[in-house]
């Protein structure tokens, strides 16, 4: 055993890049009341998050070996013998991602969109219901991802957590890869660093929009009705511009309509 590379720099600007904006959007929806300015920056992160995620759709598909979706250990038979394994001992050790981590991933892929759509107003009112239930299952998954960070540590004397900074774990000589891409990381962090100053750019303060580059959807950051409400008379159902959610979701005023 010695120290293989085994995260490329996409995969590595990829994490960094979901991980850093997802706990963004994360402290600031917990965190933040939603009638101020800061809120819209939720929401930003929150695109920046999805906008990741579809670079690392594309790195699934043409990443390099470890990368690649068609990679993971996925069987049902597999991840249930992993997970009783680490608990009880004799998991069987994996060069790149272990079950556990292979669907704790795919759990934060497949929240990330339904955030995004809920928050956006793109699925109605069930999107308003589903929206903060979604966020704490992500939540969970992070959770669940730190643990099992942690437990490696502890149980394998391994530093895994520097393996996302240096792209190197423990394993077999020979099964490492043999490039990190560089060239690729670069016209990521170019293209995607465009991408995100573009957003940034696009982000309409006073009218709570932003629309999306290269796609040119406008999406409503929020609730647009509380510019200068008051906290109880949110009557106006339908003032909502663009999609966003139809206001009276806020962490007050439980009352609407009357
Ligand atoms: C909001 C916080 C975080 C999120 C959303 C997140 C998400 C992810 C995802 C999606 C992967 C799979 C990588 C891929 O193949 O695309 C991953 C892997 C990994 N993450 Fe995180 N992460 C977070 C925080 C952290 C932190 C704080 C650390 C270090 C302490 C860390 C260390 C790692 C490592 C070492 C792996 C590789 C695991 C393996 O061996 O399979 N992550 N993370
Ligand atoms: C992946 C990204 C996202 C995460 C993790 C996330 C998470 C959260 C969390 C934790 C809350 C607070 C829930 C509560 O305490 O009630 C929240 C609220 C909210 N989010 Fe998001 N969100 C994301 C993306 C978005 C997007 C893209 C939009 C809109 C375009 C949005 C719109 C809202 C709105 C309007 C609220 C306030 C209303 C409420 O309290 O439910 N979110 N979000």
């Amino acid at each position: 055993m010695s120290k293989i590379l085994v995260w490329d720099l996409p995969v590595r600007l990829f994490h960094w890049t979901f991980a850093g904006s997802l706990s963004g959007a994360m402290a600031i929806g917990f965190l933040v009341d939603d009638d101020s300015p800061l809120f819209q920056f939720h929401m930003l992160l929150g695109l920046v998050a999805a906008f990741a995620l579809a670079g690392r759709l594309v790195l699934g598909v043409v990443g390099s070996r470890y990368n690649r979706f068609s990679s993971l250990p996925l069987a049902p038979g597999e991840v249930v013998a992993y997970l009783v394994g680490s608990v009880v001992g004799g998991a069987k050790r994996y060069i790149g991602h272990n079950p556990g981590t292979a669907v704790v991933s795919l759990a934060m892929f497949a929240l990330v969109p339904l955030l995004i759509a809920s928050g956006a107003g793109w699925m109605g009112g069930l999107g308003e219901e589903l929206h903060e239930g979604l966020a704490i299952a992500l939540l969970v998954a992070i959770g669940a991802h730190l643990v099992g960070i942690a437990w490696h540590t502890v149980r394998h004397r391994e530093a895994i957590a520097l393996s996302m900074i240096t792209g190197r774990k423990d394993g077999p000589e020979g099964e490492g890869l043999k490039s990190a891409r560089p060239v690729w990381a670069l016209a990521m962090l170019i293209g995607g660093g465009a991408w995100v100053a573009a957003l940034f750019a696009n982000h309409n303060t006073a009218a709570g929009t932003v629309k999306l580059p290269l796609l040119g959807t406008v999406v409503s950051l929020g609730e647009n009705e509380g510019a200068e409400g008051g906290e109880e008379n949110e009557g106006g159902a339908g003032k909502t511009v663009g999609g966003g959610k139809s206001g009276e979701r806020g962490k007050h005023g439980e009352k609407d309509d009357d």
